[in-house]
């Protein structure tokens, strides 16, 4: 096969490297149909001229074309879809590290199988809902100021992006209720996103992970709570811990508390250091009650509280807004 190299000095001669337009200096082929011309009859010299003309023009553009294609090729295609050798350089398109999953993400499983464990029945929570569910099944009165301590979004069409995982207590207690009915229990968590209109800052975040329990028997109480609850907080940091409510307020709640844990030493903290972890109480007869069981027949326990808080003190870190940077440096201490 010609080169191209040699079909164009063939064909057109050198063509000048410059800037300029390429122009042909010397064609050997060409060369010779011109150099026909003063034999031919006077009449046919302009028509053959131009015809040469017209091919040197046709020629010099198929030679530009073909050296395009060659630059084009010499670009070194990797097959992706081809299976690696187990020898060859891996193609540098490749990421050189293995990826992970985010810590969000890590320790929420750890969180979920914490509960799962105790007996929990695990529900991600949705990420669109509606004003029923956010705020109307939860005890919320229409115009209540209480709303607006959740700064919730909500769509041009009226649907809300959940403020938290509370949404999902409805339909957690309507799923549960044969359950109940037959001598059982309602033992679930939902976890999941929520969205706040929120400020950002070190401690605030427009979207977080929450994870909420509903626990709902016959003879549900608040010290079933509080020790499913240490129980957890120490399987989570792997040691025994100090923990305290104080009265807190939530319409989905009667009594409703505030649960906080003493900062465990190993993680930096002073005797008598309290941190709130979450909100918790006794489920609300009208919560019950919105979900066709009966107040007087069963009690219920709920909390709902932030992941990331609790991943934040486990690892020390700061900044709530890591989580969501999309950071490699702090994702890669993860790994
Ligand atoms: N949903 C409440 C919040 O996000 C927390 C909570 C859940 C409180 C369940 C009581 C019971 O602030």
């Amino acid at each position: 096969m010609e080169t191209i190299e040699t079909l164009r000095s063939q064909l057109l001669g050198r063509i000048e490297q410059s800037d300029q337009p390429r122009e042909i200096l010397k064609a050997d082929e060409i060369k010779k149909l011109y150099a026909e011309i003063p034999s031919l009859a006077p009449e046919e010299r302009a028509v053959f001229g131009k015809r040469v003309n017209e091919l040197k023009v046709e020629l010099e553009k198929a030679v530009l074309q073909r050296e395009a294609d060659k630059e084009d090729a010499a670009v070194e295609l990797i097959d992706i879809t081809a299976p690696w050798d187990g020898n060859s350089a891996l193609p540098a398109l490749l990421p050189t590290e293995q990826g992970t999953r985010h810590p969000l993400t890590r320790e929420l499983e750890h969180v979920v199988d914490i509960f799962t464990r105790m007996g929990f029945e695990a529900i991600e929570s949705r990420q669109i809902d509606d004003d029923f569910h956010m705020f109307g099944a939860l005890n919320f009165p229409e115009n209540h100021p209480a709303r607006d301590g959740y700064d919730t979004f909500r769509t041009e069409e009226g649907f809300i992006p959940p403020a938290h995982t509370s949404t999902m207590q409805n339909r957690i207690l309507k799923d549960g209720k044969a359950k109940l009915e037959a001598g059982g229990q309602i033992a679930a968590i939902s976890y999941g996103r929520v969205f706040r209109n929120e400020d950002v800052d070190a401690t605030h975040e427009h979207t977080f992970y929450q994870c909420e329990g509903v626990f709902v028997s016959s003879d549900a109480n608040l010290g079933q709570m509080l020790g499913t609850l240490r129980s957890f907080f120490e399987t989570y940091y792997g040691q025994e811990l100090k923990i305290k409510t104080q009265p807190g307020y939530f319409p989905f709640v009667e009594p409703g508390l505030e649960f906080a844990i003493e900062k465990p030493a190993a993680l930096g903290g002073k005797p008598g250091e309290w941190l709130e972890m979450l909100g918790c109480g006794m489920i609300h007869p009208n919560v019950l009650k919105a979900a066709g069981i009966d107040p007087n027949k069963y009690k219920g326990f709920a909390w709902g509280g932030g992941v990331e808080r609790l991943v934040m003190l486990k690892y020390g870190i700061e900044d709530l807004r890591h989580f969501e940077s999309g950071k490699l440096q702090f994702l890669r201490k993860f790994a």
